[in-house]
């Protein structure tokens, strides 16, 4: 409140109301930049989109990784150094006797290549043979079953 020639005016002050509009303009800034960079739906890395058409297309359900998974179809751990990207390229296209077509686009085929090049890369099956103790199951072991 001011005294001015005899007249009282109000001031509004702006300040405090200027800083919060400024502060939720800039949250809803940040809100839209995480959004447009986290919010995608599902992952980018196509190794991660192949795992996740794996499961969507069930091809657990007749195929295993590293042993676990159906077993109407052949274990697929190795079947990209087996077989190469261009038969299961092949394989996804066409299907077989007892094994659907799919309808996928290149880049589907090309993330579930590289998911399954990815298992490849780390793991072997069936297992090589082992002929060393055991725990719990070799003779010289103290644990009696
Ligand atoms: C209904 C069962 C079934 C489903 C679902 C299925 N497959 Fe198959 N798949 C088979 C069978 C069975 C074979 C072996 C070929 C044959 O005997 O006809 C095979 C073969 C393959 C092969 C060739 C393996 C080799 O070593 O010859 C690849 C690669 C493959 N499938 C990938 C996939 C992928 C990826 C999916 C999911 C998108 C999938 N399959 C879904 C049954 C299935």
């Amino acid at each position: 409140m001011l005294e001015h020639e005899g007249r009282t005016t109000f001031r509004i002050d702006y300040a405090p109301l200027f800083r919060t509009a400024l502060l939720l303009t800039g949250y809803f800034m940040v809100s839209l930049f995480v959004l447009a960079v986290a919010g995608k739906d599902g992952p980018s890395d196509p190794t991660l989109v192949g795992k996740d058409l794996w499961q969507r297309n069930n091809c657990v359900s007749c195929h295993a990784l590293v042993g676990l998974g159906g077993h109407i179809g052949p274990d697929l751990t190795n079947a990209f150094s087996r077989r190469g990207e261009g038969y299961i390229r092949y394989v996804l296209n066409n299907g077989s006797q007892k094994m659907p077509a799919f309808r996928l686009s290149t880049a589907e085929q090309n993330a579930l290549i590289a998911y399954l090049k990815a298992i490849d890369s780390t793991s072997i099956y069936p297992l090589k043979s082992y002929d060393g103790p055991v725990f719990g199951q070799s003779k010289t072991s103290p644990y009696k079953h």
